[in-house]
């Protein structure tokens, strides 16, 4: 089948390079039957498989398919190994379902908890993203399916997402928006990568070449092809142009001539779209190696797998007095429509057609044994107060032991294609959980969203929280599972819960304005901000009960010193000092304790997660490689390691770090001068090369002149004085003049660092 690339290239007409460019339909690429290309099949992800059965329809229901749980809970089960067997899970109905590319994962990072989409996304860290996207890719790339990156880059909002700018700097990207793509690209290779429908930096990535040319595939070595997010190309030629292979939905007759026309005219060099068909052959050649369309799912085994991830997904935010798992019981009363009618996947293009549904109140009836289950309603899932349906609940939760509370965003709130209001639930909700709350001790909230929901006017009011996220179609088994202690929670937040939108990092920067979005908290999102706030959150970072209790305990580092190029292994031991087995997700962070460039108070440089049995001791050992020190300088266009003190803090979240361990790296960069006539003298002295030239000079000036005169310190006045005007006012007693001392010295400095 697979055929060698330059020879048909030479055999395509220009015509029939151009359409291969250009989907078939709106699933499907062109097949060139007279050469033997066939066409591929490419379906919505990322977290079950969007098949419609008429490849023709844009919009349709879709084939049955298993609906997993989306990305934020995936996410919230650190388990890269979970996320490799999902990725096979999916890529076995792939199979079965004849397609080639799944459209996914989604990699995005949680700017703001308002996005509509997070449900989609992983986390509000790179790293964490990058791991988990990595590991789904793999896992789907094993059956011999392809998968799709998305959505490249900086779709952080749906807020106007088929055209905002995003204006986003340099280092903020290559640290927090660009990293995680990073991380997945280097490590999994994803077949393909979807470019976002946004602008970046006054130009769409669909035709941006620095995004998808020069850093993709010339930095990270990037060997797939690029899709359009569907609708995102503006103008066809500068999208191929930039690195653009291949435009979605299709038919687009207009773009295929558009390119002929281009290359005709000489707008468009005919190499480029060479290259662009060069790599889709690459991509088709590799689907065409496993058929598809073929094969049985094992729809069983596969339910029984969305109930384990739903199950390690789940998060117990909150559970005074150990209310939680639950007694054996007489009566329970469960409150809440989604108890019966399960919201366990969001709207969109990632919508699934479940094999089937678990009910979260039968689930419960089948573990709850010989207690009596009462049910209300409690509210309704439209908009709208209704004073009766919360009467009624009231009423049931008072004659009960317990209130299970199964509380969800309705759609309205959360969804593709728009963002949220607000982060509150609704009226209705948030007076059900009050009123049941006070009628009731015992009341338990079990929390359905896709993302971070506010909880401060309730919280206090109820013993236990947990987060069940959108868990797919067996999450009502698995909440079962949790409350009945059949599962021991273990999930933990990849994202913080905030104590009001207006902590949150983004806040005064979203959504834009005129078109434009500013990123103006820069790397500052997340943990990153409230650390450097010092600003108290609802839940951080990193957080999660369990229904053991974990020891930390012998923390090594391999290394007290160490060269950046050589890295760090952490190691810690961990032991399960409660009665039940459970797993505990292990987390470490670096912080750099001096730094150039201003720098998060912690950064999450890796994690893992280990089961233990009651009174069992592990050991957890972690590698740091030399990106973990690293940050970007845009100064010198590149990862930067400095040398000096760092810490490794190892904890249960951000908030809870349990052991620090100092320890001195060295730098082996050796990096040019940055130095010029604006830096300021304070710069100079604390570049080593700098300070040496400089220092005679100074003291021939006089340090400052006497500005002690005016009431100014005359050090710190000058060390904040760019060098040019430092001379200009105190260089009098210099020989030459100042001009001439500052080239002169930038000459030395550039001299001493052979840059010449
Ligand atoms: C979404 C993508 C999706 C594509 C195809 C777009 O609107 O942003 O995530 O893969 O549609 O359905």
């Amino acid at each position: 089948m697979r055929q060698d690339t330059s020879t048909i290239l030479s055999r395509l007409t220009l015509e029939e390079k151009a359409v291969l460019c250009t989907g078939a339909t709106p699933w499907q690429t062109v097949a060139i039957e007279r050469l033997g290309i066939p066409s591929i099949t490419v379906a919505d992800g990322p977290h079950g498989v969007r098949r419609v059965a008429d490849t023709e329809t844009l919009m349709a229901e879709s084939l049955p398919a298993t609906c997993f749980p989306t990305a934020s809970a995936l996410a919230s089960t650190w388990d890269v190994d979970l996320l490799r067997a999902l990725g096979e899970a999916l890529g076995e109905e792939c199979i079965s379902l004849g397609v080639d590319i799944l459209l996914g994962p989604g990699n995005n990072m949680k700017r703001t908890p308002l996005c509509g989409r997070n449900f989609e996304y992983y986390s509000e860290d790179p790293l964490l993203g990058g791991e988990l996207a990595a590991a789904f890719i793999e896992g789907v790339q094993s059956k011999g399916v392809g998968t799709s990156l998305k959505h490249y880059a900086a779709n952080n909002q749906e807020h106007k997402r088929f055209a905002i700018d995003a204006q986003v700097d340099e280092r903020t990207l290559r640290e927090i928006y660009l990293a995680g793509f990073e991380r997945a690209v280097v490590k999994a290779q994803p077949w393909t990568v979807m470019c976002a429908y946004n602008r970046l930096n006054g130009t769409y990535c669909s035709q941006h070449r620095w995004l998808l040319h020069d850093v993709l595939k010339e930095e990270w070595g990037y060997d797939g092809f690029v899709v359009s997010d569907w609708g995102a190309v503006h103008d066809r030629p500068a999208a191929l142009e930039a690195g653009l292979e291949l435009e979605m939905p299709g038919p687009r007759p207009d773009r295929v001539q558009a390119v002929v026309e281009a290359v005709r005219s000489g707008e468009l060099d005919e190499s480029v779209l060479d290259a662009a068909v060069a790599r889709l052959l690459q991509v088709i050649w590799r689907a065409a190696e496993t058929p598809k369309g073929d094969g049985e799912i094992d729809v069983d085994a596969h339910h029984a797998l969305a109930r384990r991830i739903a199950g390690e997904a789940i998060v117990l935010l909150k559970n005074e007095g150990g209310v939680l798992p639950l007694p054996a019981l007489r009566r329970i009363a469960v409150i809440g429509a989604t108890a019966k009618t399960p919201y366990f996947q969001g709207g969109g293009s990632s919508h699934i057609n479940p094999t089937r549904v678990d009910v979260p109140l039968e689930e419960l009836q089948a573990l709850a044994g010989d207690a009596e289950v009462s049910y209300a309603e409690g509210y309704a899932m439209e908009e709208g107060f209704d004073e009766a349906l919360i009467d009624r609940a009231v009423v049931i939760a008072r004659e009960a032991d317990v209130a299970l509370l199964y509380v969800a965003l309705p759609t309205f709130k959360e969804s593709e294609g728009y963002d949220r209001p607000d982060l509150r639930l609704t009226e209705q909700q948030v007076a059900l959980i009050q009123a049941v709350a006070a009628a009731q001790p015992q009341s338990i909230v079990i929390l359905n969203s896709g993302s971070a929901v506010m909880m401060d006017p309730w919280i206090a009011e109820v013993p236990a929280v947990i987060e069940a996220w959108m868990m797919g179609q067996a999450g009502g088994g698995a909440i079962a599972d949790v409350l009945f202690g059949t599962v021991n929670p273990s999930g933990k937040l990849a994202e913080t819960f905030p104590r009001r939108l207006e902590d949150t990092p983004s806040f005064l920067n979203y959504p834009g304005e005129n078109g434009v979005v500013r990123y103006g908290e820069g790397a500052y999102i997340g943990y990153r901000y409230y650390d450097a706030k010092g600003m108290d959150v609802l839940y951080p970072f990193g957080h999660g009960l369990s229904y053991t209790s974990y020891a930390y305990s012998n923390l090594r580092v391999s290394a007290q010193s160490f060269r950046d190029v050589d890295g760090l292994t952490v190691s810690v031991d961990v032991t399960n000092t409660g009665d039940v087995a459970g797993k505990e997700i292990v987390q470490v962070y670096v912080h750099d304790v001096a730094s150039r460039l201003s720098r998060p108070a912690k950064e999450l440089k890796g994690f893992a997660k280990v089961a233990l049995q009651p009174g069992e001791t592990r050991t957890v050992t972690i590698e740091l490689d030399v990106r973990a020190f690293a940050y970007y300088d845009p100064a010198y266009q590149r990862w930067v390691t400095e040398s000096g003190a760092f810490e490794i803090l190892v904890g249960r979240s951000s908030a809870d770090i349990c052991f620090t361990a100092s320890v001195e790296m060295e730098s082996t960069q050796v990096l040019p001068s940055i130095l010029d006539r604006d830096s300021t003298v304070g710069e100079w002295t604390a570049d080593p090369v700098g300070a040496q030239v400089v220092q005679p000079v100074l003291q021939q000036m006089g340090e400052g002149g006497d500005s002690e005169g005016i009431g100014m310190d005359s050090s710190g006045f000058l060390t904040d004085l760019p060098l040019a005007s430092a001379l200009g006012f105190f260089g009098g007693k210099l020989a030459a003049p100042p001009e001439e001392v500052a080239r002169d010295l930038l000459a030395q400095v550039k001299g001493k660092k052979g840059q010449d």
